[in-house]
């Protein structure tokens, strides 16, 4: 019960954080935007390279199997879900995925291809699309992962008020 109250206490101090709101529900004009571009380029990157980045910022560690070391992205241990979606044992190919993400990022032409998980039935195809999809969402709300949209402010018709 403690520990429900103490959840909720903090789920409402969130959305007190008027800080947080404020960063991100940002609104400005192109010209300010484009001064943000400017300060930060890696805002207008391209989305294989905010996927790219998001994998590389949880770091990467090596580990040993059968006396092979192998590059393992932490990203795929599910940091974010607390391990619930970790992947073990797909080292290599997991890093073929993120070598996928990093040249297309360059755009070495890989950008243009589709990609396909094709494996046996329960090799973990849907987890990997889950963590990214997850990652993504996660990265967005960062400072280093976040991004902008626009939308047209068009002028007030007469009679429009209340709309
Ligand atoms: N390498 C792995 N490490 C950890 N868990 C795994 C691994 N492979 C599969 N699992 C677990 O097995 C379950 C099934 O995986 P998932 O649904 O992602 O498979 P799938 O490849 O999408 O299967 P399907 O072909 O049926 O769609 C999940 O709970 C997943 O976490
Ligand atoms: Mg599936």
């Amino acid at each position: 019960m403690t520990v429900r109250t103490n959840s909720l206490a903090n789920i409402i101090q969130k959305k007190l954080d008027v800080s947080t709101y404020r960063e991100q529900h940002w609104e400005g004009t192109l010209w300010d935007y484009l001064d943000l571009v400017q300060q930060d380029p890696a805002v207008a990157r391209n989305a294989f390279q905010r996927v790219y980045d998001m994998i590389q910022s949880f770091g990467v560690e090596t580990v040993t199997q059968f006396k092979q070391e192998y590059k393992r992205y932490k990203f795929f241990s599910d940091p974010i879900g607390e391990g619930a979606d970790a992947i073990y044992g797909l080292e290599s190919k997991l890093v073929t995925l993120v070598d996928f993400f990093k040249s297309a990022s360059q755009g070495y032409g890989t950008e243009k291809r589709i990609l396909l998980l094709h494996g046996p039935v329960g090799s973990s195809k849907s987890t990997i699309a889950r963590l990214i999809k997850k990652g993504l969402e996660w990265y967005s709300r960062t400072d280093a992962g976040r991004l902008y949209t626009y939308s047209w402010r068009l002028p007030h018709k007469h009679g429009d008020e209340g709309m």
